[in-house]
């Protein structure tokens, strides 16, 4: 296929660059009037309009995509997302309106309590297709590669049922799809008191079974005051190593809990989060593979403080920013929107902000080998914006969908 009329191809990384690191997350490759040609799942070249090779392709390609003057930039990759789940919970959501706050909901059994009871309930087929829905939603809105965990289970049997949902979801979707066992989310009302004995189940019986049917890449933990403490942390996470998982953990978001520490100790792919971040955290970071992942939608949504993405990226650390999607503290799965999070509260450029959602979030799912960026030989998961003058009117112009068409594995897909 070869896309023609580009105003402008961003995003552009040539060579192994798998993550950009403090001020390199401000250079974007960049060509104006270009083209993209993409051969089967795999983007295979791309220039300007002006060049040779543009004529030769024109002259002998079938299939000519005409971009209208939008950009064309790589899909978003969405590196931490809770979309399983059965029930919305705006209750809740007005709740907090009223003056309580995420912790006094948790508390009283809401929050993560309330989801589990609900997905205890459904059947994987419902599961399925409510999840589904989210994923077209969101595809529709530019996201082509998700992380999805469990975590609304919490029984052996249910962590299993959105385990295999998951699994389903990455066999029939076109979006790149990696898996989270997030066993230890929340503490189930029987064992509060004696919380050992579900760490303890999660470690003998849930990871066991979780590694039988290989359904997880990553191993999670909600590493925070109040619910899993840094010692149930690194049991959980040196059981997921045994058995082949890579770290990724929820740490520090209501409060400066040990979690970056414990996440970078154990090699952590990603450590997410972070609303509260000390000179410490930052300093942990620096001489670590571990990806510092920001969830704008969350810290919107619950009216968190703000973490400190500037001060990580003047201290040459790589910054990550991915959705949560989830129906608790984040409902909504839109990157455009985290973009624009991104550069209002954050302040990132938005060149920043591009490398956040889409390289860096692939490095924090272990996609950044074949998706993040536009690179030859890398997946053809590419957006098509609406006519836009530069990359800069994607954040400002928030909450509209500027995607005008999405492109997975080399194929336009229908949203
Ligand atoms: O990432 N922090 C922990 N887990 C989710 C919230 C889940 C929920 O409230 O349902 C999060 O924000
Ligand atoms: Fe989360």
């Amino acid at each position: 296929m070869l896309i023609n009329n580009i105003k402008s191809l961003y995003g552009i990384v040539e060579g192994d660059v798998v993550k950009k690191c403090g001020r390199e997350m401000s250079e974007v490759g960049k060509i104006d009037n270009a083209f993209l040609l993409t051969k089967g799942r795999k983007i295979v070249d791309y220039g300007s309009m002006n060049s040779p090779e543009y004529k030769q392709y024109l002259a002998s390609e079938k299939k000519v995509v005409d971009a209208l003057n939008g950009l064309v930039m790589p899909a978003f990759c969405d590196s931490h997302t809770h979309i399983v789940y059965a029930n919305s919970r705006e209750t809740e959501f007005v709740d907090k309106i009223r003056g309580l706050s995420y912790e006094d909901i948790a508390k009283r059994g809401g929050g993560i309590l309330n989801s589990a009871k609900a997905t205890a309930a459904a059947s994987e087929d419902e599961l399925f297709e409510s999840a589904m829905e989210r994923i077209n939603d969101m595809v529709a809105h530019g996201t082509g590669a998700i992380e999805i965990k469990s975590g609304y289970g919490l029984t052996t049997e249910s962590e299993l049922k959105l385990l295999r949902v998951i699994r389903r979801i990455r066999e029939n979707s076109p979006v790149t799809v990696k898996a989270n066992f997030l066993g230890a989310h929340g503490i189930p009302m029987e064992y509060r008191g004696h919380q050992q004995d579900y760490v303890d189940l999660v470690i003998n019986e849930m990871i066991p079974l979780v590694a039988a049917e290989e359904l997880a890449d990553f191993i999670d933990v909600f590493c925070d005051k109040g619910f899993f403490t840094c010692e149930d942390t690194e049991r959980i996470l040196m059981a997921g190593i045994k058995y082949g998982m890579r770290p990724k953990i929820h740490a520090n978001e209501m409060a400066v809990s040990g979690g970056v520490q414990v996440g970078v100790k154990y090699d952590a792919i990603s450590v997410d989060h972070l609303e509260q971040m000390g000179q410490a955290e930052i300093e942990c970071l620096k001489d670590s593979d571990t990806m510092p992942t920001i969830l704008p939608g969350c810290a919107f949504f619950l009216n968190l403080p703000l973490s400190p993405a500037r001060e990580m990226i003047e201290a040459g650390l790589p910054v990550a920013m991915a959705s949560d999607f989830n129906p608790g503290t984040a409902p909504s799965g839109n990157m455009q929107m985290v973009m624009s999070l991104a550069c209002i509260r954050y302040k990132l450029t938005p060149e920043e902000a591009l490398n956040a959602t889409t390289l860096n979030t692939a490095y924090a799912m272990d996609v950044a080998h074949e998706l993040g960026s536009i690179t030859k030989g890398k997946i053809a998961n590419i957006i098509i914006t609406k006519p836009m003058n530069s990359i800069d009117f994607l954040p400002y112009y928030y909450g509209f969908n500027k995607v005008a068409k999405m492109i997975l594995n080399g194929k336009i897909v229908n949203v």
